[in-house]
């Protein structure tokens, strides 16, 4: 049964992004600020876009800095990662009362914060604003990643290093199972065409249905 929200809703509809925790630092003072706005906008060249609202410290911060960093939380900051989300750095050093571990950035003075998984450091390289917010640009000056969680794309194999996604109020998530979906050949095309595709994802379908099964039998034998 489907039914109307408000349209001030549509966002928590994209919720389960991954959370960004924005470090910046601005004349010897330093700042963090939990991020959900938060998306690539070009591969080459590599430029992210934070959407930071400018009640926000971190927005003078960034705007001043012309610079920040995006650090990947896991499950061990999930009440950090509220609590920076719940009160402003304009009066107190959230930094100082949290007691986070930091560590020097590569390309920029923003500090990096441990317990993360990713780090990507950017450079500002435009800023927009877009309704009520700032889109600020980042252009990618250096990234670095916990190397069991990550090879190509995240892994998800160890729980304590998966990326922690909100969902909106104070509910967060991390991902579950990994799938790998049936990439399209181009020999396919022609089958495409003439059975259509549907027939080609219906049988993706009942190969990772087997699968699914055969894992779900493996885990009961095991006990
Ligand atoms: C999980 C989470 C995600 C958030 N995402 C954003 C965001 O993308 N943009 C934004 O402007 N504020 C966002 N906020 C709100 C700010 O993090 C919050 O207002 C914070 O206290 C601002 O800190 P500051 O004033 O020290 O910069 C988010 C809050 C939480 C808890």
């Amino acid at each position: 049964m489907r039914h109307s929200l408000n349209d001030l809703d549509a966002r928590r509809l994209l919720g389960g992004s991954p959370v960004a925790l924005v470090s910046t630092s601005w004349h010897g003072a330093q700042n963090v600020m939990p991020a959900v706005f938060v998306t690539p906008l070009s591969i080459d060249p590599p430029l992210i876009g934070v959407a930071v609202h400018p009640a926000r410290h971190t927005h003078d911060m960034i705007k001043y800095s012309e610079e920040f960093a995006l650090n990947i939380p896991t499950r061990e900051l999930l009440h950090h990662v509220q609590y920076l989300g719940s009160v402003s750095g304009t009066e107190l050093s959230k930094l100082e009362l949290t007691k986070l571990p930091t560590f020097r950035a590569r390309r920029i003075e923003a500090p990096l914060l441990e317990g993360c998984v990713g780090w990507i450091e950017c450079g500002v390289h435009d800023a927009y604003r877009v309704g009520d917010h700032t889109l600020f640009v980042g252009k990618v000056a250096a990234v670095q990643v916990e190397k069991d969680a990550f090879d190509e794309t995240w892994l998800l194999t160890d729980p304590e290093e998966r990326p922690l996604h909100y969902l909106g109020i104070n509910r967060y998530a991390i991902l579950g199972d990994t799938m790998e979906a049936r990439i399209p050949q181009p020999a396919d095309i022609k089958r495409d065409v003439e059975a259509g595709a549907a027939e080609l994802i219906d049988e993706a379908e009942a190969a990772e249905r087997r699968e699914r099964e055969e894992q779900e039998k493996d885990r009961k034998s095991r006990g």
